[in-house]
């Protein structure tokens, strides 16, 4: 491929590649510091380098270059949310750039790499945020073998102005600076071997950002990726070892991937007569959930399982709020917050008497101090400011079991976390390794409260007497929205359930609308006009936080109005409804081969119907047809923010939604069928 015409003659630079400034020697495990600007996207860098198969260590911007002497391969400077000219704007010590290893600056890295060297940066009159197309010249070994249209995430005010002495301009997008020419969107001083890149080439919507990562880190840092994950897991086995001697230790396992990953590591590392395992089936776990778990741990050895099978006692269980009010039993209580305080307060109380009884024992009869696991995750240990991983102290972030008596065990050193070193993709992998099924390997995040939450529970209508208007408003706006779209067959209905929402400052509790479309399998429409209807309904009627689009409508239209429920409380039959339904929502998508790409998977349970009695009067939950069911399908890498799966592409096809379709509504139970196309904000993930 031609180097376009607008990067200047490097062939002088290029020249002296591959005689870096100072010879170092090179450390066993290939190890590249990140130096930590602040950004949020630092772990997200971390992550995507040791899948590169290179260690990594997190380390304060400040750090002492002394300390990465000889420990370091390569430096990677990280973005920060600050402008190198703020007074409080974190700096790197210069003698970073004479330790003879390549640097690499991401974003704010890329602005300090050229203030340090004497450039100039400013904020400019053209901001750049989301995705942009850029120029990269091929010839640089960052970019070696890429074409010269590259598809990146920008997002910087501050942009480089003036290139410092020795540097040249290796990218650039169409934004310009006053003087006409190009932003720099990457540079590169090949002698010195040190480069910066403006957009972010961690994130996934930087198409060859991986590419990026591992040219820089094999072709310019000459790393050959031996942090492997068979030796990581030796080493972790080895490490527990050595923690816990011969003391017995407790592990509490959830049901999800890390906590049994935590449990097989130890069962591993130190046979089934050290570990004791305690599982809380609270009622509210997926299908055969906890059978699994626990069945899995035993085929790993496990002989020490306590199962505490508590649904009568959660659902059972009150609790006073902060009000002073009681809330209770659970089987009464409709309100989202209500529900997940009496379900946490019983899981604390649960586990607290359980747990100390255990400890007591095993401190009685073995005579050695009693060791907690904990399946807390690399990611976790970043954004708690750990100072073994990120060494910068930020708030520790509190884990929802941590009761007393697990925060007196953390004090007196007995926690042991066996997944510290693992981000959650390695979480998987290793539970492979160990042996763990398919299935909990691959499980997805699931909330404490668990189906709990999934039900929406309600006595009466919400909202009865704003909803002609509201309804009406929506039905004006979805036609208006459709015309000026130049599309028909859409309709829409406002429901009087609510759900949880983020809008604006805080948490929103409001309106759900549905909307549906003619032919909707025939007519396939686009995802990208279903993300238009989902983004304006919420903007334009405040009252609404969330769109669900209905796959059923062709046999069961929309009403003009739906002023009804079907009273919901979380009964054992209403629970296990929304378990046997969510089974076959996750098992139709997994045979599809559409689950493994979806960040969470939902399945919510509705409490409309398509026949009510009549369009006032409520029906009663024995007949048919009783309930509706939502699935909720997001994709995020960190639940802040979440995109709903975009219809009609590889990520979820109308025909393997029709099949989800024809399999549920052939339930007498199931009413209405109905996917949620809502991104986060303006909805949350969980609808309640
Ligand atoms: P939202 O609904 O806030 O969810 O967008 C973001 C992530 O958090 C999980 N989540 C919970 N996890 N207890 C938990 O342990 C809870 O009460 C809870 N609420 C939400 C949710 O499943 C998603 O992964």
């Amino acid at each position: 491929m031609s180097q376009p015409s607008s990067f200047p003659d490097r062939a002088s630079a290029v020249a002296s590649l591959s005689a870096p400034a100072t010879p170092v020697s090179q450390p066993a495990v290939e190890t590249i510091a990140i130096l930590d600007c602040g950004a949020q996207y630092t772990k997200v860098i971390d992550r995507r380098i040791r899948a590169l198969k290179v260690a990594t260590e997190i380390v304060p911007v400040t750090v002492d270059p002394e300390t990465l002497r000889g420990q370091v391969s390569g430096i990677i400077l990280s973005g920060g949310p600050h402008s190198v000219y703020d007074a409080d704007a974190p700096r790197c010590h210069p003698g970073i750039f004479d330790l003879g290893v390549p640097v690499l600056g991401i974003c704010y890295g890329m602005q300090l790499i050229t203030q340090h060297f004497g450039g100039s940066v400013a904020g400019h009159q053209r901001r750049e945020y989301g995705e942009t197309t850029i120029q990269v010249d091929s010839q640089c070994p960052l970019f070696a073998g890429m074409d010269t249209d590259q598809q990146v995430l920008m997002s910087h005010g501050d942009s480089v102005t003036r290139l410092a002495e020795g540097f040249t301009r290796v990218a650039h997008s169409t934004a310009t600076l006053p003087d006409g020419s190009p932003v720099p969107a990457a540079i590169e001083h090949a002698q010195r071997r040190v480069y910066g890149l403006q957009f972010h080439p961690e994130v996934e919507l930087t198409e060859q950002g991986e590419t990026m990562l591992a040219n820089f880190l094999y072709k310019i840092c000459g790393l050959t990726g031996n942090f492997l994950l068979d030796d990581r897991l030796e080493r972790t086995l080895a490490s527990i070892r050595q923690q816990v001697g011969a003391s017995p230790v407790v592990v509490l396992v959830s049901g999800g991937v890390d906590s049994s990953v935590t449990a097989a590591l130890l069962l591993r590392a130190l046979g089934p007569d050290q570990v004791y395992a305690v599982h809380v089936d609270s009622g509210f776990m997926r299908q055969q959930e906890s059978d699994d778990v626990c069945q899995a741990l035993q085929a790993l050895g496990l002989k020490h399982l306590k199962r505490l099978n508590a649904e009568t006692d959660f659902l059972n269980a009150s609790t006073t709020l902060d009000d002073g009010t009681v809330a209770g039993p659970l089987t009464t209580v409709t309100d989202p917050e209500a529900k997940r305080r009496i379900i946490g307060d019983v899981f604390f109380r649960l586990v607290e008497t359980e747990m100390r009884q255990l400890f007591d024992t095993l401190a009685q009869d073995t005579q050695q101090p009693v060791f907690l696991a904990q399946g807390t995750l690399r990611p976790d240990l970043i954004e708690s400011g750990n100072r073994d991983v990120s060494h910068t102290a930020h708030k520790i972030k509190t884990h929802h079991n941590d009761v007393p008596l697990i925060q007196a065990q953390r004090e007196r050193g007995l926690v042991v976390e066996p997944n510290r070193d693992w981000h959650k993709d390695e979480v998987r992998q290793i539970g492979r390794l160990l042996g763990l099924p398919e299935p909990l390997v691959i499980r997805q995040p699931f909330p404490g409260p668990g189906l709990a939450i999934r039900v929406l529970c309600a006595t009466e209508p919400y909202g009865l007497e704003t909803y002609e208007q509201t309804n009406q408003q929506l039905q004006a706006l979805v036609q208006q929205l459709s015309q000026a779209a130049g599309v028909s067959g859409y309709r829409a209905l406002l429901v009087p359930v609510r759900t949880v929402g983020v809008q604006g400052d805080g948490r929103s509790y409001s309106y759900l609308a549905l909307l549906s479309h003619k032919n909707l399998f025939e007519q396939a429409p686009d995802y990208r006009l279903l993300q238009h209807f989902a983004q304006e309904i919420p903007n334009q009627l405040n009252s609404i936080n969330r769109i669900a689009l209905v796959l059923n409508a062709d046999t069961d239209p929309l009403p003009e109005r739906l002023p009804a429920i079907t009273p919901t409380h979380l009964t054992p039959p209403v629970v296990q409804q929304l378990r046997a339904l969510d089974h076959q929502v996750t098992q139709t998508l997994v045979e599809a081969n559409h689950h493994a790409h979806i960040s969470q998977l939902l399945t919510v349970l509705v409490p409309i119907s398509p026949n009510p009695a009549s369009p006032t009067q409520a029906l009663p939950a024995s007949e048919p047809r009783h309930r509706s069911v939502a699935i909720r399908a997001v994709i995020t890498s960190d639940f802040m923010t979440a995109r709903p799966v975009r219809l009609g592409t590889a990520e979820m096809p109308y025909a393997t939604l029709q099949t989800l379709c024809q399999r549920l509504t052939a339930r007498p139970d199931v009413g209405w069928v109905m996917i949620d196309i809502t991104g986060k904000p303006p909805a949350t993930v969980e609808w309640e």
